[in-house]
């Protein structure tokens, strides 16, 4: 056994993401970049001032940011630099397997098509299996604050790139949004072979992570850190070990939590609840899933077994075949037994 700090042990850590938002990889620098190249004009005169703009008092005050700032997207170019530059980071946080939700109607809505922003991301994800190692999927999210029918619409414009999405998420402002409204384009979903995970419990109750599981069918749960509230779903989500796509900094900026100290993800973690740590919008929330990972640890002292543990879940979670499953957590059980 080696000794590593803590820091380097999750530096080092195999782990997968599943839960991070493309458009919320869009760091400051490149959102100028891309202004300048498709002439788009900005709010802001410097990356330092629309830096400082990242006060949020909750989600919708930073969905309004985030939305403003996909505005710069136009060309399947820039869907490629977007996405390339973010796994070539996952890439160097030793994350080995992740899962990318995309918005594809906070593009559709601005007359960009269905297919460049297909084809930007699909370049990207293929060039890093290819050349870095990585395997990713893409998972398209409907945004719940548009009706039930344009996510229909959008699950059809989606019908021709199938094989490159392996499933629908749901996001956007949660709370007045259910899960239940998205019960028929859900089924739609499923029945044309995708999987299906939700945003639920983020700032929503926790009866909408009920509704997510009872009437979306969903694999996951994204957040779902309301569930602790309903004793009864949590005794539910631990026996069925519904795994939860934790996000740690996300939920301290935009006030989930007034503090990294208050949250609830040690909570969940005894509970023995199927926990995975995440990012979500790490340009946006000061951290990818190494800072993430790292800011719990420091917040309450998590060992490295539970580090190793956090992880293990993350594999088991994935949307991946059980013989790269087993490759990964094969590979994470001789990291832990050479750095535990
Ligand atoms: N879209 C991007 N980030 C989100 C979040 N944290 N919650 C809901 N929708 C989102
Ligand atoms: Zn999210």
């Amino acid at each position: 056994m080696i000794a590593l700090d803590i820091k380097t042990f999750i530096q080092g850590l195999p782990k997968a993401e599943l839960h991070v938002h493309v458009e919320g990889t869009l760091e400051p620098e490149m959102m100028f970049a891309l202004a300048a190249r498709n002439r788009i004009p900005l709010d802001f005169d410097s990356v330092e001032a629309l830096r400082q703009a990242y006060e949020f008092t909750n989600l919708q005050s930073f969905l309004d940011i985030y939305y403003a700032g996909a505005r710069v997207l136009r060309k399947a170019k820039d869907f490629d630099d977007l996405a390339w530059a973010y796994l070539e980071k996952a890439h160097a946080q030793n994350v080995r397997h992740v899962e990318i939700f995309f918005d594809p109607q906070t593009h559709t809505t601005r007359g960009i098509s269905f297919g460049t922003v297909m084809t930007g991301l699909c370049r990207a994800l293929a060039r890093a299996r290819e050349t870095l190692g990585l395997s990713a999927h893409l998972i398209m999210c409907f945004l719940r604050h548009l009706s039930p029918g344009d996510a229909l619409q959008t699950l059809l414009q989606a019908q021709p790139y199938r094989k490159h999405i392996t499933a629908v998420g749901l996001d956007s402002s949660e709370a007045g949004y259910p899960p239940k409204l998205f019960t028929d384009v859900f089924a739609r979903a499923r029945e044309g072979g995708f999987l299906t995970v939700a945003h639920a419990g983020e700032e929503g109750p926790p009866d909408y992570i009920r509704q997510a599981l009872a009437l979306l069918k969903v694999a996951r749960t994204d957040h779902g850190v309301r569930c602790l509230e309903d004793e009864a779903l949590v005794r539910d989500l631990r026996r069925k070990q519904v795994p939860l796509t934790v996000c740690p900094l996300s939920n301290v900026k935009l006030k989930v939590f007034e503090s990294l100290a208050r949250h609830n993800v040690k909570a969940l973690i005894d509970s023995d609840l199927c926990v995975t740590i995440n990012s979500d919008d790490p340009a946006y929330f000061g951290g990818y899933i190494n800072e993430n990972f790292l800011a719990i640890c420091k917040a309450f002292g998590l060992t490295h077994q539970d580090l190793q543990r956090l992880s293990q879940n993350a594999f088991r979670a994935a949307f991946i075949g059980k013989d790269l499953r087993q490759h990964y957590l094969n590979e994470l059980d001789r990291y832990a037994r050479r750095y535990i």
